[in-house]
């Protein structure tokens, strides 16, 4: 196979492509293992024989948990543990995510994500108000990886906003069935600034999510209760 890296020194603003070489050794080896792989190589050479630096990038638990290892994998955004080679033709190009600030080769800037849930007071100030019925939506929304993948295709995300995109209404809808009034009144102001109000509710978010996250069901649910009725809530 064919595996293409865009790669950048840290520190620098210019990005090179680097090709490697590489024998799938089984069907559902991930990109995830290829990258292990080629910095296991005693000496990593590039497709000309060239000496290369090893390849840097993040991954932490390899199996769709933890979201750090989101990349762009032929153009798509996805998590490397996740994504199986045999799915691609012989070639395979792994880039950075876009729309954040490239530290070095795979590794992006995303703390604006946790900054946006900061900004937005995304905890519990008081007891949490565990209700049955909402269970559900809260459990479904508390599987967000927050890997960024949604912001990556999101046509109004940016790093200069103040739009959240789907990486801070999970989390909001996570809680939000759960707070006491006084705080749910300060939420639902966050959420019509930092969600609703840039949302254009275009979808592009949903297929993209590799948690495969109810994505419409969620905002459906915080709509109501942040922006529309809040007497949906128990
Ligand atoms: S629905 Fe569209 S605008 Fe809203 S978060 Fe998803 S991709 Fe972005
Ligand atoms: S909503 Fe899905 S794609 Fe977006 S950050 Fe959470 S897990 Fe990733
Ligand atoms: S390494 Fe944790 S999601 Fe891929």
């Amino acid at each position: 196979m064919r595996i293409e890296i865009l790669r950048r020194k840290k520190g620098e603003k210019d990005s090179y492509l680097q090709v490697f070489e590489y024998e799938k050794t089984t069907d559902d080896e991930t990109v995830l293992s290829v990258l292990n792989n080629l910095n296991l190589r005693e000496e990593l050479k590039d497709i000309n024989g060239e000496k290369a630096e090893k390849i840097v990038f993040k991954s932490s638990c390899g199996q769709k948990k933890c979201g750090s290892c989101a990349m762009l994998i032929n153009g798509r955004p996805g998590l490397a543990c996740a994504s199986r080679i045999s799915q691609y033709s012989d070639t395979i190009r792994l880039e950075p995510l876009k729309k954040f600030p490239v530290i070095e080769d795979l590794v992006v800037d995303r703390s604006i994500m946790e900054e946006n849930l900061k900004q937005m007071k995304v905890f519990f100030e008081d007891k949490a108000i565990i209700s049955e019925k909402r269970n559900q939506v809260s459990y479904e929304a508390s599987r967000c990886l927050q890997c960024g993948c949604c912001l990556e295709v999101c046509p109004n995300f940016s790093v200069d906003n103040n739009f959240t995109g789907m990486a801070g209404a999970m989390p909001m809808s996570r809680i939000i069935n759960e707070l006491d009034k006084k705080q749910l009144k300060e939420i639902s102001k966050a959420y019509n600034k930092f969600v609703y109000n840039g949302c254009g509710k275009s979808l592009s978010c949903v297929d993209i999510c590799p948690a495969k996250i109810k994505i419409e069901d969620m905002l459906v649910n915080s709509n109501a209760i942040a922006v529309w009725k809040r007497y949906l809530k128990d």
